[in-house]
């Protein structure tokens, strides 16, 4: 069945494999609109940056919003050391011309949650949570409208990747994720645990690269723009690619494992702000309100991605 989702994303090379991805899974997902948020660069270049994603798609048909400039609380924090100035860094693509929508992201969200019958719209961030968040503050009512939440974001075995304690979604608005995981509507959570593992390998890029497509070229000069940090950060074969796997898991949830377990957000400790506290082991009773994945078929996401963007 086809699940309607609202990607809310702040592109960032791996956010925008992940809406390659969407837009190449007619079958399993529609997208009714793409909302960007401030998070890997300012709001100018992600709400641009979804533009630029879709055309390269070829899908000036999808609606684009722009939403929240900056966290709820705290001043943005950005990662242009991970994604470059741009934040598409890696390949040069034309300016979008397709239009941005007038209507902010915010309210788009809301409006939507209104219409679709109650349960039908998931909500997939990429991205730091604070569009989402605000919608829920300001509309009450939609958040048990929801059908689910699956997002990237946190960590536990891996434990942080801006700061020693943080993932960086999480990090740069933690009130925001405070909201949506004290929401009550069901959540999958891909962590840093798992992004962790599909892994940029040689190989695996050369495989994309070789679908000889504008867009397969795209996703290897991404991938081969940001592997360099992260390689040498890590000192691993490739670059985590993080954001696809929420879409990777619209599409083939079967790839993932993990725990339902109790999640909460730290905001208020200076030095471990925006860790997601993961009751993995079940120490606690405090009440269950994510799927936390931990494992994942890496070659079988490489395969699914790969075969999915031959498509485009
Ligand atoms: C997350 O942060 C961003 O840099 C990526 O796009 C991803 O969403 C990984 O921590
Ligand atoms: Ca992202």
């Amino acid at each position: 069945m086809t699940r309607k989702i609202i990607i809310d994303t702040d592109p960032g090379q791996d956010d925008a494999v992940a809406i390659l991805l969407a837009l190449a899974s007619p079958e399993e997902i529609e997208v009714l609109g793409i909302t960007a948020v401030a998070g890997n660069v300012p709001l100018a270049l992600t709400q641009k940056n979804a533009r630029i994603v879709c055309e390269l798609a070829g899908r000036r048909d999808i609606r684009v919003f722009a939403g929240c400039e900056k966290p709820l609380a705290h001043a943005l924090v950005t990662a242009e050391h991970v994604h470059g100035k741009t934040g598409l860094d890696g390949i040069a693509l034309p300016e979008p011309t397709m239009p941005l929508q007038d209507t902010h992201a915010v309210e788009f969200i809301i409006d939507t949650l209104r219409q679709e019958p109650p349960g039908t719209v998931t909500l997939c961030p990429l991205g730091p949570l604070t569009n989402i968040a605000t919608a829920f503050r300001t509309a009450p009512e939609i958040v048990g409208r929801v059908q689910e939440i699956v997002l990237m974001g946190g960590a536990y075995f891996e434990v942080g990747n801006i700061t020693p304690a943080a993932e960086f979604n999480i990090y740069v608005d933690p009130e925001a994720a405070g909201i949506v995981f004290g929401s009550g509507v069901p959540l999958t959570v891909m962590p840093l645990d798992v992004t962790h593992k599909v892994l940029t390998t040689r190989p695996r890029i050369e495989a994309i690269r070789d679908l000889d497509t504008e867009v397969g070229h795209a996703v290897a000069a991404w991938t081969d723009f940001f592997e360099r940090f992260d390689m040498e950060k890590y000192g691993h074969d490739g670059a985590p690619l993080h954001d696809p796997c929420v879409t990777a898991w619209l599409v083939r949830p079967g790839l993932f494992s993990g725990r339902h377990i109790n999640v909460e957000i730290e905001t208020a400790s200076p030095l471990t702000r925006g860790m997601t506290v993961a009751d993995w082991w079940g120490i606690t009773d405090r009440p269950k309100n994510a799927m936390f994945m931990g494992d994942v078929d890496a070659q079988g996401f490489y395969d699914l991605l790969t075969g999915r963007l031959a498509r485009l």
